[in-house]
């Protein structure tokens, strides 16, 4: 069922009929699998869905991955990216936490195009957007979606800890036996809103990270920092030592090899014990719970030496977060109020040069480890180059059937502002000009810009 839901753009100011969005598809090696459209539109809202006219988006480890492995893609065109901040622009009817004008932040569930993050204008469903505060700037707001829901959907679901323990209290100091919890990460984004979470739970907590985010780590919450460098047994023996072989909680933001690192402090040590004369607790049989949130350990734990089981739990947004309007909105209505209060902190950010051209090198750098940790990055959309509007051709692209793709075309280019500026490439080139750009690639008998 469909709605005509009010639609306003900056008030007075007709919104456009289509949109400027990053589509990526599956193409023949060699050829970016990223374009840009113009021309991209999407659905009535349904009374539960709001519009948002979208002014930052943040990059994720998600969005590359989805591209480079071949999930979430087809060989039809589709707007990646899961987070961004904006405002209202378009209500359904039935919507009553949100009002036209009203800035928020939204970790999309991107399995659909008008979702997706990498665009203009995009759809939501209400419960499952969260209210930016005023304090808050657009750009700090977009680094909150995926790291600080799958925080949430971790601790709050795959764990199982009462939502209602989240209290945010203004509580600094723990209490000497709270337990303990093993963040593999910390400088990660999804490290920086588990930190917090984790500490306003009442935790006691420990991380690996690099030295230079060290200071970072704690102003968090962090208890513990130890260096993500070190040899991996020794950083197994730190940890055991400091939290006297008694972590029972674990979240890997890293990959299998370290969420293997995790299964082993989880099931503790009887060699480790005897040999620092350690006593054993009396509830030490109670299983240890790992959420690998990168990828699973890759080896069966030793349970000739092991003092307890561990559980892998593994994370589902689908089954929790999306399509689940009560926990979505208890969710985000309690981040609303910590982030009100400044209970909770955005993570870094770092602007990458050229909007939504910029957003191919800025997840290249992310594929490369070329981020410090702890930064998020993010495009304004208003830096996508506006001269690369200029063109004549236009191509249905298997876009979902939601629009039509356009592409720049250079003889429409040398049409409309003559010789001197004939070349789109150069033009985009120039219009970002003084910042980090590569050359741009030409594909097929389009250009496809690649910033
Ligand atoms: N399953 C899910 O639903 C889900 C949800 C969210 C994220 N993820 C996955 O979780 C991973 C992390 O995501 P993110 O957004 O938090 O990543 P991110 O912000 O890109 O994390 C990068 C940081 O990870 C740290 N790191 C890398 N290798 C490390 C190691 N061996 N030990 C300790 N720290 C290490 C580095 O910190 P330093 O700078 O301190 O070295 C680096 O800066 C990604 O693979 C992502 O796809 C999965």
């Amino acid at each position: 069922m469909t709605t005509t839901a009010t639609i306003v753009d900056e008030v007075e100011k007709p919104r456009p009929k289509v949109h400027r969005a990053l589509l990526a598809q599956i193409r023949p090696t060699g050829q970016s699998p990223w374009h840009l459209t113009h021309a991209h539109s999407h659905p009535p809202l349904r009374p539960d869905q709001v519009l948002i006219k979208t002014s930052y988006v943040a990059l994720n480890p998600f969005d590359w991955q989805g591209v480079a492995f071949k999930y979430g893609i087809g060989e039809g065109a589709k707007v990646m990216g899961r987070d961004g901040a904006g405002k209202i622009v378009g209500v359904g009817e039935d919507v009553k936490n949100f009002k036209l004008g009203d800035r928020v932040w939204f970790c999309a569930n991107s399995s659909a195009s008008h979702t997706g993050a990498f665009q203009e204008y995009s759809v939501h469903f209400a419960a499952e957007v969260g209210h930016t505060p005023d304090h808050l700037s657009d750009q700090e707001a977009a680094t909150l979606g995926t790291g600080l829901i799958t925080a949430g959907v971790a601790l709050f679901r795959t764990l199982g800890i009462p939502l209602e323990a989240l209290k945010g209290d203004g509580r600094t100091a723990r209490e000497k036996n709270a337990a303990w919890m093993l963040i593999w990460g910390g400088a990660g984004i999804t490290g920086v809103y588990l930190i917090q979470l984790a500490r306003l739970l009442g935790y006691r907590i420990i991380c690996s990270a690099s030295p230079v985010n060290h200071e970072y780590i704690r102003s968090l919450g962090a208890d513990v920092v130890l260096d993500r460098w070190s040899d991996s047994n020794e950083l197994l023996k730190q940890i055991r030592e400091v939290s006297k072989d008694d972590v029972r909680i674990a979240v890997d933001n890293v990959g299998s090899t370290t969420a293997t690192l995790c299964q082993e402090v989880l099931r503790g040590s009887r060699t480790w014990r005897e040999q620092a004369n350690f006593e054993t607790h009396n509830d030490d049989t109670a299983p240890g719970r790992l959420v690998p949130l990168a990828g699973s350990p890759k080896v069966a734990i030793d349970e000739t030496d092991a003092v307890r089981k561990v559980d892998s739990l593994r994370i589902s947004f689908s089954t929790t977060f999306y399509g689940h309007p009560d926990f979505s909105r208890a969710l985000l209505e309690r981040f609303d109020d910590l982030l009100k209060k400044k209970k909770l902190s955005p993570a870094r950010s770092q602007l990458v040069p050229g909007g939504l051209y910029g957003i191919e090198k800025g997840l290249d750098d992310l594929r490369h480890g070329r981020v410090q940790g702890g930064f998020k990055l993010v495009a304004r959309l208003a830096d996508t180059p506006t001269e690369i509007n200029i063109t004549g051709k236009r191509e249905r692209a298997a876009d979902e059937g939601e629009g039509e793709a356009e592409h720049v075309s250079d003889k429409r280019v040398r049409e409309d502002q003559g010789e001197a500026s004939a070349n789109p490439i150069k033009r985009v080139k120039k219009s970002i000009s003084g910042k980090q750009v590569e050359s741009p690639v030409e594909s097929g008998k389009h250009s496809v810009i690649k910033v």
